[in-house]
């Protein structure tokens, strides 16, 4: 199926690994332009070689850093000098930069993880909405979490910056909808992608085991919640983004969609 996203342009925040290079290449082998962007060039650069020498599309990277709104208005004067236009914005950008429960964390953690994975989808989406607001296929897709909804016991900062995301992503759809712009937010489950290397270590860490075993526990603990007994990883979301971003999804917009093998309790 063709999703029509040939020639549009797409900015995908975070994309120099993980989840958001998985979705730069998905996008692009279906005909987008992409503006990649993260603090580590050298990467930026191998990835926009690998989509050029296999895509016909243009790419565009930019070095940032997210908790820096300087950095971010830097990047976006050169956005518009090279590039000029954006169609589509995947919020991407997110981390767990110190794993712990709600003891172990103290004001500074909080703080820095509401600036880095809630403020940088703030702090894009405004950057981004000139330019959203002359496109005639517009929409941002927040990547957030199932534990944005579904909590666990650890990591009470990331899960309240994610529950953040969420909440204002229904908010956004509701005031941008007027203006043609679409909403959506993708909550995926632990992934063996992206940041599992660092959950592996944190588990490893906690329960006093090899990074081996961890990494066996965790894989196992998720694919018993998931009725496909399965574990997902970063193209599972790409593919989902893909979707959404295109204009067969053009009557979805507030919505929240998991991509979690089936682990979330709710029916909706
Ligand atoms: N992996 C999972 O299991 C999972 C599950 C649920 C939700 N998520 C969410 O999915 C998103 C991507 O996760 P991932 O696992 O793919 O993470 P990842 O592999 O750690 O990649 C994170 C990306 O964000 C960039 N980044 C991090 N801090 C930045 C900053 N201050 N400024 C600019 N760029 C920054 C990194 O690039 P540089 O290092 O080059 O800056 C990298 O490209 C996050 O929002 C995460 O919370 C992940």
């Amino acid at each position: 199926m063709d999703l029509g996203l040939g020639g549009k342009t797409a900015l995908i925040t975070g994309s120099s690994r993980g989840i958001g290079r998985a979705i730069a290449l998905c996008l692009a082998r279906e005909g987008a332009n992409v503006i990649i962007c993260g603090r580590k060039y050298d990467k930026l650069l191998a990835l926009e070689e690998k989509i050029i020498s296999e895509h016909n599309v243009i790419v565009g990277s930019y070095k940032v850093d997210a908790t820096i709104p300087e950095s971010i208005e830097e990047m976006f004067i050169n956005v518009k000098r090279d590039i000029g236009h954006i169609d589509i914005l995947v919020n991407n950008i997110g981390d767990i930069e110190k794993f712990g429960n709600f003891f172990d964390l103290d004001d500074n953690d909080w703080i820095n993880a509401y600036n880095l994975t809630f403020m940088s989808m703030v702090r894009f989406s405004k950057k981004t909405m000139p330019w959203l607001k002359k496109s005639s296929q517009a929409s941002i897709i927040n990547i957030c979490s199932l534990v944005a909804h579904q909590p666990g016991r650890y990591n009470h900062h990331y899960v309240a910056a994610k529950a953040a995301m969420l909440a204002v992503s229904k908010q956004m759809a509701n005031d941008l909808g007027p203006m043609g712009i679409r909403v959506n937010v993708i909550c995926p489950s632990t992934l063996k992608d992206g940041g599992w290397a660092r959950n592996v270590k944190d588990r490893a860490n906690r329960d006093n085991i090899s990074y081996t075993e961890a990494e066996r526990v965790i894989e196992n603990e998720a694919k018993a919640k998931s009725p496909l007994d399965k574990i997902g990883t970063a193209d599972h979301v790409a593919a989902l983004v893909a979707v959404l971003a295109s204009d067969i999804s053009g009557f979805s917009t507030g919505h929240c969609y998991n991509v979690d093998g089936g682990i979330t309790r709710s029916i909706l």
